[in-house]
Formats: structure tokens, sequence, C-alpha cells
């Protein structure tokens, strides 16, 4: 016998509990975009990747939910690795102490990863608690003496948490509501957990910069929910709390920063209505904008593919820069494996001698990217194309050549 189907099919839309269900990109079956495989492996499992809308409230989502157990309790992913994300923590940080939790307040993060986050509020005297289901991050964490309690953040974990030590200042999740898939669970820990006045900060990618930019290789089976302003406001409305603040931000392709509160409790920005409205003069509440997006989608594959196959028949050697999660996507949509992209070359010691999951190309140490020199190298990370190409001005002053692949494969 085999084993059950590690996946639920989403029936009803996780903001509004809506059944009207369409869908707008399929994008194949992919194994889990994380989980590079070792040599002499069996084949991984893949799951159907599409993306729906939800025609009631304009969520869009996937259309199952992988479980997460499956996804994040062995979640090799961390944040304390990239250095522009360090810088982004430290001023998120700076901006909390400063206007919401100032020193010797309790804050509690929901995702703290590494505790990439804890560190600069706890150097800033804030009394910073993460919750974090992946095991190895909670301990690196622990470890450094942030303290991590190493579970799912729900609803039960919150009301522990606010018996335990009080209500927090503030709660914050950074890249963590698009990987929920009880949303309104998290909505009523946030309600227990959060003092009457307190501020909830939230960093997920927008939904406007993955459609402007064609990012579908942000599409994997970890982000269960792609959000626009819209959406995310009824999200909040319905259990109580009122965004009060939207800012755009350039991390992740493009990402948003919101903060809310409890209905009533601060006054609301102008740019959250300005936002919601300029989300529907974008279409972005009709199937018309999505037709497009997916048309775009399957231009940007042709052009990749008809670019690599150009280059390799010219007899270039390829390469690819960054294993990344993204990239996974990418390379199993556009089918592009080892007989195009020979490697990849990726600085996380934990991803080197792996293979990519479903098109198996191996991924290396910068050093043999290095000395091999392919001539054109795409950039699966482009999120830190300029982080790159500065890092690696050894190899274009070699001749080599960068190969950005989205909206339209472009050598740069
Ligand atoms: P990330 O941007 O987190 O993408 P995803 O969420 O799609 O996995 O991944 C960044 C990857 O790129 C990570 O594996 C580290 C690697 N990387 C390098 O190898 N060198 C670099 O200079 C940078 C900035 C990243
Ligand atoms: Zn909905």
């Amino acid at each position: 016998m085999s084993a059950p189907p590690a996946f639920r099919v989403v029936e009803r839309c996780r903001v509004c509990a809506g059944g009207s269900l369409e869908p707008i990109l399929d994008l194949g079956a992919t194994p889990l975009a994380n989980a590079f495989v070792r040599p002499g492996t069996a084949t991984e499992d893949r799951y159907a990747l599409e993306l729906i809308r939800c025609a009631t409230c304009g969520l869009v989502q996937l259309s199952i939910v992988v479980d997460p157990e499956v996804m994040f309790r062995s979640y090799a992913y961390s944040s304390s690795a990239s250095p522009p994300l360090l810088e982004h923590f430290d001023a998120l940080a700076e901006d909390l102490v400063g206007r919401f939790a100032p020193a010797g307040s309790f804050v509690a993060e929901i995702g703290s990863n590494d505790g990439v986050l804890l560190r600069p509020l706890v150097a800033r005297g804030v009394r910073a608690l993460g919750v974090e289901p992946a095991g190895e991050q909670a301990a690196i964490a622990n470890a450094a003496g942030l303290e991590t309690v190493n579970t799912f953040f729900s609803s039960g974990v919150a009301g522990e948490l606010e018996s335990a030590r009080g209500r927090a200042r503030a709660v914050v999740a950074t890249n963590v509501l698009a990987h929920v898939d009880d949303l309104r669970d998290v909505m009523i820990g946030l309600d227990r957990l959060l003092d009457r006045d307190g501020v909830f900060v939230a960093e997920v990618p927008y939904l406007v910069d993955l459609l402007d930019h064609v990012e579908y290789d942000t599409v994997y089976h970890e982000h269960l929910s792609y959000f626009a302003v819209g959406p995310l406001r009824r999200l909040f409305a319905d259990a109580g709390f009122e965004l009060f603040e939207v800012r755009r931000l350039p991390i992740h392709g493009g990402s948003i920063r919101v903060h809310a509160g409890r209905k009533g409790a601060r006054p609301v920005g102008a740019e959250v209505e300005a936002m919601v409205e300029a989300e529907e003069r974008a279409g972005l509440h009709d199937a018309s904008a999505y037709r497009r997006f997916a048309e775009r989608v399957f231009r940007s594959r042709e052009a990749l593919r008809e670019l690599l196959d150009r280059l390799k028949a010219k007899g270039h050697g390829l390469a690819g820069y960054g294993a990344t999660a993204k990239g996974n996507t990418l390379l199993n949509y556009c089918r592009i494996g080892p007989e195009l992209i020979e490697f990849i070359a990726d600085t996380t010691p934990q991803k080197q001698g792996l293979l990519t999951p479903g098109t198996r190309i191996p991924v290396v140490a910068e050093a043999r990217f290095l000395e091999q020199q392919p001539d054109y190298t795409l950039l699966l990370a482009w999120n830190y194309a300029d982080a790159i190409v500065r890092r690696r001005a050894d190899y274009v002053a070699r001749g080599g050549r960068f190969i950005h692949p989205i909206p339209l494969a472009k050598v740069i």
C-alpha cells in the first residue's frame, strides 16, 4: 500500500470561505522547490502547481496545500545567510522600537527563522520571543540566546504565550502569512496575544509586483497565498483588526509591509484605500489581468528557452547561479536540465553536492564556477542580481555574462 497523499485540495478560500475559485495559471506538476536531492536517490514526489483566484474576495492562492510538516519541519532556509536581509531586519527592528515597542516591552515574532530579527530587537533591549516550526532554525536561534519556541503558531499557542508572558506590544510576521493555511486561526491567535493598542506588522510578497514583473517562479508549494492589499484588508477586518499603514518594499522581488491594529485604535493612512483602488484599476478583481499574466508567463518561458538553446547551439558553456526555490519552479516549468545548464553555483554549503529537484542539475561551490568560467550564467537568484553581479565582478571581468530570466530573458 502506498502512503496517503500528503496534500489537500483547496475547496474554499482561506480569507473569505467563498467556494467560487477560478484557475488562473497552471505550472504543471513539480517537486517541492526546496527539496534538493542527494545523487542516486529515487525520483521525488510531484504535486500540482496551480494558481487559482477567489471570485469573491480576490485572493490568489494555490489549488492544493501540501502537508506543512513535510515542508517546514526540516526547512533549510536560513535568513541570516543573506547579507541584504541582515540590513533589512536591523532597519525593521529600529522602526519597531522607535514607534511601537520601546526597550523593555514584549514582542513576539511568528516564523522567526534563525533569529535574524530577534537579534537586533534584543540588542535594543526588547524582550523578544520567537515561534518557529523548523527545528534546525529554532535550535540555531536558541543556541545564540535568542529565545525561540519550536512550533507552528496557532490560536492555541498564542493563548499559552499570553498566559505565560502577558500581551505583546507588537507581533511580527515577515514572509510567513503566505505560508499559512489557516489564516483565520492566526487572526484568533493575534487577538489573544496582542495588547489592546498593540501593533501587528507583516511583510508579504506583493501580488502586483508578481504580475507586473512576471515573477511566476515565486510560485511554489510553500507559498499558499499571493496577497494584494484588498484581500488582506478583508482578512484583518473580519477578525476585528484594521490595516492602518502599508508600504511597498523592494525585497523578494517586491513586497509590502502592512501594519494592523484593533479596529479604530489608530488613524488609517490614506495610502491603504489608495492602494486598494489602484489594485481595482489594475484589474486585479477581474479575470482579464490574469489572462494577460498567463500569456506573459508563457512568452517568458519561450524567450528563455530560445535564448539558452541558441547559446548552446553556438557551443557556449551555460551555468546557473543561486540554487533557489524559485529557480526550481523556473527550471521545471521551462524544462531546463543538465543537458542545457551544466551546474548551479551557490554559496550555501548544505546545498552543494545536491541536485535540483525534478531537473537534477548539480549544485556546486563558487570555486568550481570560477574555475570553469562558463560563458553564460542564468541568474536564478535574480532578486539579488545587483549583489551577485558585484560579488562576481571577477567572472564578468573575464568575459562571463549573466542572464536575467524574467520578465523576458535578457543578457545583462
Ligand atoms: P533566496 O533569494 O532566498 O531564494 P528562494 O526563496 O527562491 O530560495 O535564495 C538565495 C540563494 O542564493 C541562496 O541559496 C544563497 C544564494 N546566493 C549565493 O549563492 N550568492 C550570493 O551572493 C547571494 C546573494 C545568494
Ligand atoms: Zn475569498
